[in-house]
């Protein structure tokens, strides 16, 4: 197995047969080998720095019905909520105070915010923040409409492809969504200019070896600026409710064998990670990750937004929350960096 991950360490990449090997190798004296490759490269690029983003989930409201997903249409129990743009600016300017230099706005596909309400929205943050990125993840749209948002001001977008496996999203999306319209969102997304992010869920229900496979493949063939996984949580009100949530080792490694495929690319220990242990994002971190997303909205939105069950960090402030992350990084022996923290291309 050693011999697999220097492979993929020099190489970038690895076969089919390879990668499910590597895949399905559940021992623990390889998996800390692979992260010490991972987290090697890691540091020759981005040193002990891990960027930090203050994440705005600025609405629930979603029009769209992912088996998976909490704040999915067909949850009456789920509590709605829409910020205000004030509100969402007053986030910024909290997050600003803070250190933060990356804000990235997410939500559900809510049509309430339309595109004249967004530019306008993406231009103020933008003239008062002149020195911040902007992360839009807030799903599919037209290629018209995210040029209108990257003319505004946006920096990047986070729109993860959940699945490349076709089978696979079938099974957990309903019909009306399509893996091919969400890649061609990507590809658009791409040629426009933005900074992307793609991703998927680890153990999210019916995934296969096989559909990892194609994950990881494409994300070589689209070669983002980030990638973000986490584990499946199931979410009490979702038809996967029953589903057992995904696997944390599964999830580390990937993150590892992620980082080796795509040396440079901006990698988070996300929430779910963190929720699902509670040093997952540390051992994120020391599995090849280098970036930490804290929330920045406000806490009375917090407990609404919940894609999944006992999400984590639901009562702290944005400082408080700051704080937490910067002892849990220092821990480890790593800083926290307050810039943009923008892709490295070398
Ligand atoms: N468990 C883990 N992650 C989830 N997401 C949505 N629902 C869940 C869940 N139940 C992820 C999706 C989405 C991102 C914003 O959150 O991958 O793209
Ligand atoms: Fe939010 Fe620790 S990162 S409370």
């Amino acid at each position: 197995m050693k011999d697999l991950i220097l492979k993929l360490e020099n190489e970038h990449f690895l076969k089919d047969d390879e990668f499910k090997a590597l895949i399905e190798n559940n021992n623990e004296k390889t998996d800390a080998f692979l992260a010490e490759r991972a987290v090697y490269i890691r540091e020759k690029i981005y040193g002990k720095d891990v960027y930090i983003r203050g994440l705005i989930e600025f609405t629930n409201y979603c029009k769209n019905d992912c088996y998976y997903c909490g704040i999915r249409k067909s949850n009456a129990n789920a509590n709605r909520y829409r910020m205000t743009e004030d509100q969402i600016i007053e986030c910024c300017k909290t997050g600003y105070e803070l250190g933060f230099r990356t804000f990235v706005l997410q939500g559900g596909e809510d049509g309430y915010y339309t595109d004249d309400k967004l530019v306008c929205l993406i231009k103020k943050i933008k003239s008062l923040y002149p020195d911040c990125a902007l992360t839009l993840s807030i799903g599919e749209k037209s290629y018209e409409s995210y040029k209108a948002y990257f003319d505004a001001g946006a920096d990047r977008y986070l729109l993860r492809h959940e699945t490349a496996d076709l089978t696979h999203y079938s099974k957990i999306h309903p019909k009306n969504l399509s893996l091919q319209n969400r890649i061609q969102c990507l590809y658009n997304l791409k040629e426009i200019g933005y900074q992307v992010g793609c991703g998927f869920m680890v153990g999210s229900p019916f995934q296969t070896t096989e559909s990892i496979i194609e994950d990881l493949k494409f994300i070589k063939t689209l070669n983002p600026h980030m990638v973000g996984i986490g584990p499946f949580i199931p979410h009490k009100d979702t038809p996967f409710k029953d589903f057992e949530q995904g696997s944390l080792r599964l999830t580390l490694r990937l993150l590892s064998i992620i980082r080796l495929m795509l040396p440079n690319v901006l990698l988070p220990a996300t929430t779910a990670l963190g929720t699902i242990h509670p040093l997952g994002r540390e051992k994120g971190i020391l599995s090849g990750a280098n970036v930490v997303m804290p929330n920045l909205s406000p806490v009375e939105n917090r407990g609404k937004y919940m894609l999944y069950n006992n999400k984590i960090c639901m009562g702290d402030e944005a400082a408080e929350c700051i704080m937490c992350m910067k002892r849990r990084m220092e821990s480890i022996g790593y800083k926290v960096v307050l810039s943009r923290g923008d892709f490295k291309s070398n």
